[in-house]
């Protein structure tokens, strides 16, 4: 089975880049569909809501963009689109796709709403989703699908709505505000409680993400704490959707935000929730794991010790293996930034002038506002060959600001290479 790596690029089965963030996940006739923002490198203007296929929560097929970018309206040109879900009505059988959309200052805030016949889409906006007569205007959302198949949309700052039977408006407000300060919320029932976990507002940047609990939607909430070790900031990651699997499990879906390479660099992180004795909790990181439990991890074939600390554009490290996969381990920390990586093979010898290919090339990011030495890096399978890897610093230090003006971001350009790793 594929093991979920977490905080490194995925590449998909066409080997290009898992770009989906702010994820939802379905599961339908068998399969598991991945819903997230499609980003870019470089603006944060809404780009699509891209649609993944799997089995088992790994290997993804893209099946598209489940909805792209609009001519106008709320997702029209120059506009924001984030945190997709999607819900299936028990009555009407369509998919219902939520997300937030709003304009590039965050200053008007819309849900919208979108049907599709078919899970992976085209799905089509209905419209804005309305309460009370009017658009319901909250930034960050989620959804929840009780047991019963009662659905609600939750928002930021602990509202929570029930939703109608055909999934396309609100019935009624079950809860209010039970989590002042939060938002990217995500909810789920175990042991008999519901539990609610929010991130604080700390834009792209991480932090300790918090649970609450109750016996039913409508509350009372209570504050349980952190849903990870204080100080890991979740480790390193902000909630999005927590997914229930068909045996009782539930799975932790976080982003690994990394403004603004966000397609290239931003990485998931998909932890299993511990909960019991009344608490829901994430105890511990785990690099690398699989649903069904089964290492099936290859053994290390090599291990190259590199010793390169570089920040300055173009300074790089260069390592011969030979393989079919390459992994780049090193630690990274609030002075680390992207780094660079290439897979070159030598060209043919008679090819004039001699050169070199470059197989793959790949934007990572070492940046973490709490340091954490691991895998930074993961090939997709390569051709079994004779290669090189070639690790660049890019010197870039980016930065990014709250609406209050907070500043966030590296405060430096390190590249840390600790082993190159071949299995
Ligand atoms: C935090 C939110 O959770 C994200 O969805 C996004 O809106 C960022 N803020 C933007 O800074």
């Amino acid at each position: 089975m594929t093991a979920i790596r977490n905080g490194v690029p995925w590449y998909d089965t066409d080997g290009e880049v898992v770009n989906a963030h702010g994820v939802g996940v379905v599961a339908h006739d068998g399969r598991f569909y991945l819903f997230g923002e499609f980003k870019t490198d470089d603006r944060n203007v809404f780009a699509g809501f891209s649609c993944y296929s799997s089995t088992e929560l790994a290997g993804w097929t893209f099946e598209g963009l489940a909805l792209p970018p609009q001519v106008d309206g709320l997702l029209g040109p120059d506009r924001v689109g984030e945190r997709p879900k999607v819900l299936r009505s028990p009555v009407t059988g369509e998919f219902v796709l939520y997300a937030h959309a709003d304009d590039l200052a965050y200053a008007d805030p819309h849900i919208i709403v979108a049907t599709s016949a078919s899970v992976t889409g085209p799905y089509v906006i209905v419209g804005p989703l309305m309460f009370e007569g009017r658009a319901l205007r909250r930034w960050d959302m989620g959804t929840f699908e009780d047991d019963d198949g009662t659905a609600y949309l939750l928002t930021h700052e602990g509202d929570i709505f029930r939703l109608s039977d055909d999934r396309l408006t609100i019935d009624e407000q079950v809860a209010a505000a039970v989590a002042p300060g939060g938002e990217s919320p995500a909810m789920f029932r175990s042991g008999g409680a519901y539990w609610l976990l929010v991130s604080n507002k700390t834009s792209w940047e991480r932090n300790d993400n918090l649970v609450l609990s109750a016996p039913s939607p409508s509350g009372p909430w209570t504050p349980r704490g952190l849903l990870a070790p204080e100080g890991t900031l979740t480790h390193n990651s902000q909630c999005s959707f927590v997914l229930r699997l068909a045996d009782g499990r539930h799975i932790y879906l976080g982003d690994r935000w990394s403004f603004p390479r966000q397609a290239s660099a931003a990485t998931q992180v998909w932890l299993p929730l511990n909960v019991d004795g009344g608490v829901a909790a994430l105890p511990e990181y785990l690099e690398a794991w699989t649903i069904d439990r089964e290492e099936t991890f290859r053994p290390v074939r090599t291990r190259t010790d590199v010793g390169f600390r570089a920040s300055r554009e173009g300074e790089h490290v260069e390592v011969a293996f030979t393989g079919d996969g390459v992994e780049v381990v090193g630690r990274s920390a609030p002075d680390c930034s992207y780094g660079l990586i290439e897979v070159l093979r030598d060209a043919p010898r008679d090819d004039v002038p001699p050169g070199e290919v470059i197989v793959l090339s790949q934007i990572v990011d070492w940046y973490s506002l709490v340091p954490q030495r691991g895998t930074r890096w993961v090939s997709p399978p390569l051709p079994a060959g004779d290669y090189r890897i070639r690790i660049s610093a890019t010197g870039e230090r980016p930065e990014w600001r709250k609406k209050d003006g907070t500043r966030f971001g590296p405060t430096g350009s390190l590249v840390d290479v600790e082993t190159i790793v071949t299995r």
